[in-house]
């Protein structure tokens, strides 16, 4: 059942759930390369691990770009050695190229291109690529992140919300199209989560604040290692028989 001697991509892995998985990861013994377009915080991510003892890289990459992303995979393997695990788990908040929220109709177009670029294409990129090294290596195990509003709505963010449902969509077709080779893929739908997109979405929308602490039925906001616990599972062998699945890790927040 152990991760341990395994290696591990994770992307966005600066902050957030990203950083806090890439921690535990390192804790059961895993190598960690981690990927972000921060480069001091995936410095700085990098520095905590190994002064726990743990085996960590970065590699600074733009998951909308294929040739980062390409290039990311290779320094993984290259260092690490076949890819076993890999944490698609990178995003853009919605509006984050607008001003403020915005209707459906009113969303400016460069905020849906870049929602879809990053997160849509973004994790299409990192899949094909982890895809393509777990293929020449005897399988592996991937996990998305997608989120509630991978199902759900929430107003005035059809960018993120889109983007969202579409990363449930590439999880079931990967599942489904490697399901007899040995990779399995699944998705992580995270509620309201401690971390830097949320703590800016609450800087820019102080009402947030409110919701955010009501809207999960045990009351509280999760913390990042919560998610990353659950990604870990569905990434061990504890879950060999799991595959095409979205996971809510959602303090209930799906059956409201
Ligand atoms: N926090 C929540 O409440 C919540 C809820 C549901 C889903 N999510 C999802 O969880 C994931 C992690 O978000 P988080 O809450 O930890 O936010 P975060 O902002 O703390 O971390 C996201 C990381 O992704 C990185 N990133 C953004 N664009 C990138 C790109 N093009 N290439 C590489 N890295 C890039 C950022 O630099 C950042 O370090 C995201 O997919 C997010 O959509 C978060």
């Amino acid at each position: 059942m152990s991760l341990a001697g395994r290696s591990i991509v994770i992307t966005g892995a600066a902050a957030g759930i990203g950083a806090a998985t890439a921690r535990l990861a390192a804790k059961q013994g895993m190598r960690v390369t981690l990927a972000d377009l921060d480069l001091d915080g995936g410095a700085a991510a990098v520095a905590a691990i190994e002064r726990d003892g743990g085996m960590a890289q970065f590699v600074a990459t733009d998951i909308a770009e294929e040739a980062a992303v390409a290039a990311l995979v290779a320094t993984a393997v290259d260092r690490f050695g076949p890819l076993h695990a890999a944490f698609n788990n990178a995003a853009i908040p919605s509006h984050s190229h607008t001003a403020a929220p915005a209707d459906f109709a009113d969303m400016p177009t460069v905020a849906m291109h870049r929602s879809l670029a990053v997160n849509v294409m973004g994790t299409f990129f990192c899949m094909r690529h982890e895809i393509n090294a777990m293929l020449a290596t005897g399988g592996g195990a991937i996990v998305n992140t997608a989120s509630n509003v991978g199902v759900l709505a929430i107003p005035q963010a059809v960018d993120y919300i889109a983007s969202k449902h579409a990363v449930i969509g590439l999880t079931k077709s990967a599942a489904l199209d490697y399901a007899k080779r040995n990779i399995r893929v699944n998705a992580v739908l995270p509620g309201v989560t401690k971390s830097r997109m949320m703590e800016e979405s609450f800087a820019k929308n102080p009402e947030l604040i409110e919701w955010a602490n009501s809207v999960q039925p045990n009351g509280r906001i999760a913390d990042a290692e919560e998610i990353g616990q659950a990604a870990l599972w569905l990434l061990s062998d504890a879950a060999s028989f799991v595959t095409g699945i979205s996971m809510h890790v959602d303090g209930g927040y799906s059956i409201v």
